[in-house]
């Protein structure tokens, strides 16, 4: 009977790639297969996110309620990966003693020799360190698993934001060669892959070796790569930083037609006060002025971003220039959070000082806004036909079809299964909460043959 494995994936698309490559790793030297049920699963994995209080503290109570689940069956065993492995290391072991690997984002291709080690000790095997890009040499080929892919292209941060322990987890910014990325893209689409996101928590610093030239490619010469790519219709990328939004990579919304109409540009404040106490670089100005010339080159284009709510000192005159910058910006979405202090961070060594209850009522003043402006984006898209990749049925079935628009709006609509991988015009029939709904516009000739 083939081994079966049971992931639990937290945080950003970072870690989901992760995941599925801790499954591979393990498909090819174990013969793990995943399985969606934990009863029939020996292996539990959990990748882990550290970013935020609450991320974490969801770790240890969620490793708990495995508890039983381990004891019920002999040989079972659990593994903790990710960023709150990375963070804390040999301590997850001794506070939650059902735990028998502890892996950090690095070294997620060693974990057939952390199990067998485990398994032949009996002892927690735990390797945290940062063997900079070796992970990417030792992972098998990528299998695709539907129409769109994650590549990761990059590791780390080095910007060292005060309230952020990505650079400590994740290690210093390490870009993948560009041939390895390229490589891994064309398997992906020699396996039907049609659109493809780039990944890394500061993607746009990619510096990628070029060969033994000595000469690095940045992601606005990636993306020029990719794009003759015949099979790769769309590409994404994300997260960006603001201070390296380059003229080349703004320029590639001009010229670029494969590349999406959606920018994730986190801010964290309107604030400059504030900005300059995140160590963020970059002012409220030329963040805007940023912001401006992407509009220029691409004007449909769909601009979320990052907000941290209440970091120390944050009054509420901070707190209006943040929600100014918002007007002013014109997003349409994002991800906000309550500031949450990051022990070894040097923004942890500050005062918390916004109360809790004024930090909810701005989080949900700027929610509430963030939410009309999604509203008002969808709704602007009613009517229009827009270029959708088909990407599987719709949760909803009944004939249903799910994709994304370039803007990165999910939108149902009643298509044969066989468009599945094809980019069809699709016009936008009703904006909802989550989503659009469309209606298929069968290029002429396709009708009857659907
Ligand atoms: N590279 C991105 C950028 O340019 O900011 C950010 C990547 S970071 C891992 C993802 C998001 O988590 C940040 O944009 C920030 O909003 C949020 N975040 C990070 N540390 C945080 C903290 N201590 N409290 C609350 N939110 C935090
Ligand atoms: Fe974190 Fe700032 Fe890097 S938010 S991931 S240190 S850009």
């Amino acid at each position: 009977m083939s081994k079966k494995l049971y992931l639990i994936t937290y945080g950003c698309q970072m870690n989901e790639y992760d995941s599925t490559k801790m499954a591979d790793v393990l498909g090819k030297s174990h013969g793990y297969t995943r399985t969606q049920d934990p009863d029939e699963a020996d292996l539990l994995l959990l990748n882990t996110c550290s970013v935020r209080e609450k991320a974490q503290e969801k770790v240890f109570s969620e490793l708990g309620r495995w508890k039983d689940w381990k004891a019920a069956v002999p040989g079972r065993v659990i593994g903790v990966g990710g960023c709150v492995a990375s963070q804390e290391g040999q301590a997850i072991a001794s506070r939650a003693p059902m735990v028998d690997i502890v892996f950090g984002p690095q070294t997620l291709h060693r974990l057939p020799a952390l199990l067998d080690s485990t398994r032949a000790s009996r002892k927690p095997a735990i390797d945290v360190s940062f063997p900079e890009i070796e992970k990417f040499d030792r992972l098998p080929a990528p299998r695709a698993e539907g129409v769109t892919a994650f590549v990761s292209i990059m590791e780390g941060c080095s910007k060292y934001c005060t309230f952020c322990v990505v650079p400590y987890t994740r290690g210093t910014e390490v870009s993948r060669p560009l041939d390895d990325v390229l490589t891994e893209c064309a398997q992906l689409v020699d396996q039907g892959v049609r659109e493809i996101t780039l990944l890394g928590q500061n993607v746009n610093a990619y510096r990628g070796p070029m060969g033994q030239t000595g000469e690095v490619c940045d992601l606005a010469l990636l993306i020029n790569y990719l794009a003759r790519f015949p099979g790769l219709q769309r590409i994404r990328y994300t997260t960006s930083h603001p201070a390296e939004l380059g003229d080349a990579l703004i320029d590639a919304f001009a010229d670029e037609p494969k590349l999406a109409s959606y920018l994730h540009l986190p801010v964290q404040s309107g604030s400059d006060r504030i900005l300059g106490m995140m160590k963020r670089g970059y002012s409220r100005a030329e963040y805007l002025a940023k912001i401006r010339r992407i509009r220029a080159a691409r004007p449909d284009i769909s601009l979320s971003s990052d907000f941290i709510i209440g970091f120390p000192s944050e009054r509420d005159e901070d707190f209006v220039q943040t929600m100014d910058l918002i007007a002013e910006a014109g997003f349409d979405g994002a991800f906000s959070f309550n500031y949450s202090p990051r022990p070894g961070t040097p923004a942890d060594n500050l005062r918390d000082s916004v109360p809790l209850d004024v930090k909810q009522q701005r989080l949900k003043i700027l929610q509430d806004r963030i939410r009309g402006l999604d509203t008002d984006f969808k709704q602007a898209l009613v009517g229009s036909v827009q270029s959708v990749l088909v990407e599987k049925p719709a949760r909803k079935g009944q004939g249903q079809m799910a994709g994304r628009t370039s803007t990165n709006r999910w939108i149902n609509f009643e298509a044969p299964a066989h468009l599945i991988g094809q980019f069809v015009d699709v016009e936008v029939t009703e904006a909802l909460p989550n989503s659009l709904r469309g209606r298929w516009r069968p290029a002429t000739g396709t009708a009857a043959a659907a």
